[in-house]
């Protein structure tokens, strides 16, 4: 509700100028250090776990790692790492993606998923949605349905959730604070 979203973005720390000029960087730091906000968090994100219907919680390194693993964890629910390229041991699946300059790689392991899990992905902030369209692609290839996508904090003016709507299809996007 209105009281959670006000205390979690009450936690977030704007840095101009990170981590260049121009950029406004959206520090969750704060937020992770206050037991009662974070707690708060790990609830909410617990409880869009269990409402998704979710068997897994997959989790975005480095920041989606904080927020999702004790989501799963306190959802009952099993965490499953997806990682920068090269971090996995054995057999992955691997999808890039743009960044400003150049690309990037994400990989998840090829055994991650029983087939027909259903897979809710969780992540800090959303903003152009290049990550999490990646790791949604990642999910499906791996044998997992996606039943939803949630984050602390939405971007909304850089346009993210229109360019997941083809990669969401019917799963729901929850953003617990969007600006
Ligand atoms: C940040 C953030 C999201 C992503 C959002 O991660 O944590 O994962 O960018 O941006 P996008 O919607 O434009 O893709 P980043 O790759 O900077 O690194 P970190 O999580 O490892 O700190
Ligand atoms: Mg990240």
């Amino acid at each position: 509700g209105a009281a959670l979203s006000d205390l979690l973005l009450s936690r977030i720390r704007d840095v101009a100028d990170y981590p260049k000029p121009g950029v406004m960087f959206k520090d969750i730091t704060p937020l992770l250090a206050d037991p009662e906000a974070f707690s708060a968090l790990v609830d909410a994100l617990a409880a869009l776990c269990r409402e998704r219907g979710a068997d897994k919680v997959v989790g975005l390194e480095a920041r989606g790692f904080i927020l999702g693993a004790p989501a799963a964890a306190r959802a009952g629910l099993g965490f499953v790492p997806v990682r920068k390229a090269g971090k996995l041991p054995g057999a992955t699946f691997g999808q890039t993606y743009e960044l400003e300059y150049g690309t990037a790689e994400i990989e998840v392991l090829t055994d991650a998923f029983v087939p027909g899990d259903k897979v809710i992905v969780i992540d800090d902030v959303l903003a152009t949605g290049g990550t999490a369209e990646a790791a949604l692609e990642l999910v499906r290839r791996a044998g997992g349905e996606v039943v939803g996508l949630a984050v602390l904090l939405e971007l909304g003016f850089l346009g993210g959730r229109d360019r997941l709507a083809k990669a969401l299809g019917d799963a729901p996007l929850d953003a617990l604070i969007a600006v």
